[in-house]
Parts: C-alpha cells; sequence; structure tokens
C-alpha cells in the first residue's frame, strides 16, 4: 500500500495519520490467536501491570512468532513506514499494549525517540510507529492520545525519573522520561489534543517525537495495540554501554523484503 501524497503531508504536518479498518476481521483473528499463544508464555519480555498479575505488554513478537514476522513484511505496515523514513526499513520494536479491561494502566505523557536516543544509541528520528489496533477503541478503554505538531519540538529533553534502573524503568506505568504538566499545557495550547478512536483493523502512523500518553482503562472493553516500530537501515543505533535486550531492541538490521500475498503467507 503506498500512501498518497497527501497522507504524507498530514502526517509531516501533524505528526501522526489514522487509517481506519485497514485489516479485516480474519486477520484480525488470526493475529488476535497469536497474541493469546505469545501471552501465554512465561517470559522476561511478557511485562506484567502493577498488580502483578494483568498482562500489560508482550515485546519483541516478530522474533517469535511467524506471522508477527509476516506482519512486518506486508506492504500495508512496511511500505508506508519505507515512504516516511525514506528508504529501507527494519523492524527495530514490536510490542502489544494491552489495556486490559478494568485493569490495563496509565502511560504518562511522553516521546518515544528520547528513549532510543538516551537508551539506545539512535542517532536521528528517522524511525516510524505504525499501531494496529486488535480491539475496537473507543473513548471509553484508554485511546490512545496525540498532541498533533508537536513532533515539531524536535526531542524534549527531561530528566531521567528515579527509578530501579533496569529496562523495566522504559516500560512501567512510572516511566523513565516523561514530559512535565508546563510542556504538556504548553503543547496542547498549540495543537491540542486528538484520540483516534475507531474498529478493530485501523492503523494509526504516528511520529517518534509526538508527544502522546494514555490514561487507565476503566472500561469493561480490553483496548490491545499492536506497535511496529521500522526504523531506518542507515540509522542503527549505536549502544552507549550494555544494550537493552533484544525483544526490546532487535539486532537484525537487515532491510526488511516485501512479503507477497495475505497474512496467511
Ligand atoms: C499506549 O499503549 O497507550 C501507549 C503506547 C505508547 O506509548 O507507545
Ligand atoms: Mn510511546
Amino acid at each position: 500500500m503506498e500512501l498518497t501524497q497527501p497522507q504524507l503531508q498530514t502526517y509531516e504536518r501533524e505528526g501522526l495519520l489514522f487509517i481506519p479498518g485497514l485489516f479485516d476481521d480474519a486477520e484480525i483473528a488470526l493475529l488476535q490467536q497469536a497474541t493469546v499463544d505469545i501471552a501465554a508464555v512465561d517470559h522476561p519480555s511478557r511485562v506484567l501491570e502493577r498488580d502483578g498479575t494483568t498482562v500489560r505488554a508482550l515485546h519483541g513478537c516478530h522474533l517469535t512468532h511467524s506471522v508477527m514476522a509476516r506482519l512486518t513484511r506486508l506492504p500495508r505496515l512496511l511500505r508506508p513506514a519505507e515512504q516516511i523514513i525514506g528508504g529501507p526499513a527494519y523492524v527495530y520494536q514490536f510490542k502489544i499494549n494491552f489495556k486490559a479491561a478494568f485493569g490495563g494502566d496509565v502511560w504518562k505523557w511522553h516521546q518515544d525517540y528520547i528513549f532510543w536516543a538516551k537508551g539506545d544509541g539512535m542517532v536521528a528520528p528517522r524511525c516510524v510507529n505504525l499501531m494496529v489496533y486488535l480491539d475496537e477503541v473507543t473513548e471509553f478503554n484508554g485511546p490512545l492520545m496525540c498532541i498533533p505538531r508537536s513532533h515539531h519540538h524536535g526531542m524534549i529533553d527531561v530528566e531521567a525519573a528515579r527509578g530501579k534502573g533496569g529496562w523495566q524503568d522504559n516500560v512501567s506505568a512510572d516511566l523513565k522520561y516523561s514530559l512535565d504538566r508546563e510542556t504538556i499545557a504548553r503543547l496542547v495550547g498549540e495543537g491540542g489534543i486528538v484520540a483516534p478512536k475507531g474498529p478493530r483493523g485501523s492503523v494509526l502512523i504516528f511520529h517518534p517525537n509526538l508527544a502522546h500518553g494514555s490514561t487507565p482503562n476503566l472500561s469493561p472493553w480490553d483496548r490491545t495495540m499492536m506497535i511496529v516500530t521500522y526504523n531506518s537501515v542507515s540509522n542503527v543505533p549505536v549502544p552507549p554501554g550494555e544494550p537493552r535486550p533484544e525483544f526490546l531492541v532487535s539486532r537484525d538490521t537487515r532491510p526488511l523484503a516485501m512479503a507477497e500475498g495475505a497474512l496467511t503467507g
């Protein structure tokens, strides 16, 4: 799938682009089953909420499940990523955020790129997030809230919160690099807030420097989303020290080849 010039311009201007219903019900059912399979495996890449039982996120899913690996090579995701970053891409990160009914916790306001710059040594924000909705997203189940045009400010340097010191500080509800109230108020004064809502199968494309976050899910409806982050093959990070685990920073940086055919292969 090729993004049109107007779509690319919207992305550049707003920092996000929403495409409702890009995957059909059969494809979503396949992805949901793969998600259930991965979530059943007790592994450090499976992160729990503060209650110690609810699954918060799964990481590195393209490394362990063939359906997820294939998803990352579908033209519907890979081609827009290549257009946006301006050349060949590889999967930098693949996560599934659950935001479970009644128990899914907050994601504080943040930009993604600061984690990758400071944590992984990524030199430039030549990467992009493609988020696939596995559930319908409404105003009730903790949609992603985005501040349009905030990416034009670049990476806003914030002090790291004092956490436990491991990679877990980057994925828990006590986020390592979150934006303060004054900054959020200023950014929202400029760009407002949008929360793209839509049926399962929708895709939200957003910039690594777009300010975003989400509230806890008080509703009885899950809000599962997959997020594939593609990076340019000419922007491979050079870690400042011990690299984070492979399920957070892919080691295979070869350009991805486009898959032909359906998700099932
Ligand atoms: C969320 O799942 O609501 C947050 C996702 C993100 O920060 O990338
Ligand atoms: Mn984020």
